[in-house]
Parts: structure tokens; C-alpha cells; sequence
């Protein structure tokens, strides 16, 4: 009997690049995601994490080197493609649309699903339907990051930490497969911190997504990711388990500043990210 062809990984970036005039912020980076796992993404400010995120998910355009998805090379394809394929994101920066309700914005990314086309001119009874259903899956989401009671609220009026749920709500309205979340807890209390970190795991446990994490705060990565790559200066340093890249030299020293960058200390492992 054939033996079925081993199953490649969800993601593999390899050799990418991106320079910017003469800096070379993505330096020939590899690294591979297997599905049903978080993966964490990690290294000091500037390092190139949200660069990284964004050749991923193809807001920019890499210098050299590759993207497959599912073993798909998605070299040249625009965001919007990369979305239907699976792939969605939150931003560093939060980008709610302040002035609709938190329902309303978390319909946004349900409109990738749509498919009434022209019935919504005439609001078909089709396109009434699928609207219907588009709102009760839209609640559904906003319960399950706990923002079910703040449905109708303005966007603008939520607060951080909750402005960061409704995000990773509308991202999860794209049905996707992969989501890449750059600082999630940026800015969130302890509290808030702890209840993204369950969030997050009942993604990975009860919906079987898999998860690439960018985040500056440590106990939240070595407690959920299954694994890290760890970037300096935009080179791959480190690739493993938590237990392995906390141990390896390289690591320490980029965090550390142990090795003689002459500007001492870089971001502690604990700081949370401000820049956008
Ligand atoms: N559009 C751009 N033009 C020029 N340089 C850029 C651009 N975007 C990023 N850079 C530079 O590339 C490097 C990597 O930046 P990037 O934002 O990817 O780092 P990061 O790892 O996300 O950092 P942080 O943890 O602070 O968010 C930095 O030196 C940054 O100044
Ligand atoms: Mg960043």
C-alpha cells in the first residue's frame, strides 16, 4: 500500500529578504510553521518581526526569497488574494474603523466571504439572508473574544486591550487558517494579558488554527508557543522550543547586549512594544 505523502508545513518563508536603501531589514530569514501550532517570532526592536509580517502577507514586496502557503508560492500575490487563501493579520498599530461599531467591524472582514454579488443593490432576499447570517456569525465571534456585550458600542470608545480583541476578531471573521498577530498584548494590563493568552490557546486547541506571534512579552510567548525564531539585526539567530532558544548564547546576547552593541541593553525580553 502507498504510504500517503508526508504533510509539509502550513508556512515556509524561505531566503527572504528585504533591503531598504542600504539596509537590510529581512536577511535571507527560514523558517517553517506547521499547522495547528503558535509559532512565535520573536527579537529587539528593529529586528524586522513586522517587516517579516508584512512580506508575508504581501503589503510589501520582498527583495529576494519565498512565501508558500500550503505548499502555494504566494510570490506577487496582493493582500486581498492572500487573505481568501487563508491568511489574516492584526497590525502592531491597531486599525479599528473608530467611527463603526465594534459589530459593524467585525462584519468588515466577514464581506471577504460574501458571496450575494449583485444582490446587494436590490437586497435580494439571498443577500438578506447571508446578511442575517453575517451578523449571527459576527456576534458569535465577539463572544468568543468576550465582547459580546459591547456589540453596538463606537469602536473608538472600547478600550485598548479591547480595541486589540475586536482585531483578532475581525481577522478570525476571514475564516482563516493562519493568523499572524504582531503584539497582541502590546499595551494590555496583566489581566488583559492573561485572558489573550487563553484566547489564544483555545484558537490553537478548539479551532485548530495555527497562530504566528510576534510579541514582546516572554512569559506569554515561553508559555504558549510551541515554537520560536528569533530575530537580530533581520538575521535568524535562534530556531526551536521555547526551553532551546531561551538557552541558546546567541539569544541572550541579543537581548542582553552582552556581545559589545554599543548602545548597552536593547529591549529587555519583558518590555512591550510601542513603535508602530
Ligand atoms: N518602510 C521602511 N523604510 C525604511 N526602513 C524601514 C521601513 N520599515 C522598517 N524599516 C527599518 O527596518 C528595520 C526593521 O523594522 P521592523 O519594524 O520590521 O522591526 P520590528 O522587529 O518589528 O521592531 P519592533 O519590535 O520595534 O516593532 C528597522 O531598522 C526599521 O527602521
Ligand atoms: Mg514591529
Amino acid at each position: 500500500m502507498a504510504t500517503p505523502p508526508p504533510t509539509g508545513p502550513l508556512l515556509a518563508v524561505e531566503g527572504l529578504t528585504r533591503r531598504f536603501q542600504g539596509l537590510v531589514a529581512v536577511d535571507a530569514v527560514d523558517f517553517a510553521v506547521a499547522e495547528g501550532t503558535v509559532h512565535g517570532l520573536i527579537g529587539p526592536n528593529g529586528a524586522g518581526k513586522t517587516t517579516l509580517f508584512n512580506l508575508v502577507s504581501g503589503v510589501l514586496a520582498p527583495s529576494a526569497g519565498s512565501v508558500r502557503l500550503d505548499g502555494r508560492a504566494l510570490d506577487g500575490l496582493p493582500p486581498y488574494r492572500r487573505t481568501a487563501l487563508g491568511l489574516a493579520r492584526t497590525f502592531q498599530n491597531i486599525r479599528v474603523f473608530s467611527e463603526m461599531t465594534v459589530l459593524e467591524n467585525v462584519m468588515t472582514g466577514l464581506h471577504t466571504r460574501l458571496t450575494a454579488g449583485w444582490g446587494i443593490l436590490v437586497r435580494s432576499p439571498a443577500f438578506r439572508a447571508e446578511e442575517r447570517a453575517a451578523k449571527a456569525r459576527a456576534r458569535d465571534l465577539l463572544a468568543f473574544v468576550g465582547l459580546a456585550e459591547a456589540a453596538g458600542t463606537r469602536a473608538g470608545d472600547l478600550a485598548y486591550g479591547d480595541q486589540r480583541r475586536l482585531e483578532i476578531a475581525r481577522a478570525l471573521a476571514c475564516e482563516p487558517r493562519l493568523v499572524l498577530l504582531d503584539e497582541p498584548a502590546a499595551g494590555m494590563n496583566p489581566a488583559e494579558t492573561h485572558a489573550l493568552l487563553g484566547l489564544l490557546r483555545r484558537l490553537r486547541d478548539e479551532r485548530g488554527l495555527t497562530l504566528l506571534l510576534v510579541e514582546h512579552d516572554m512569559p506569554l510567548v515561553m508559555s504558549l508557543c510551541d515554537r520560536l525564531t528569533v530575530l537580530n539585526f533581520g538575521r535568524r539567530i535562534a530556531d526551536g522550543t521555547p526551553a532551546e532558544v531561551r538557552a541558546h548564547p546567541a539569544v541572550i546576547e541579543a537581548y542582553l547586549g552582552t556581545g559589545g552593541h554599543d548602545a548597552g541593553p536593547r529591549a529587555v525580553p519583558q518590555s512591550r512594544g510601542t513603535a508602530p
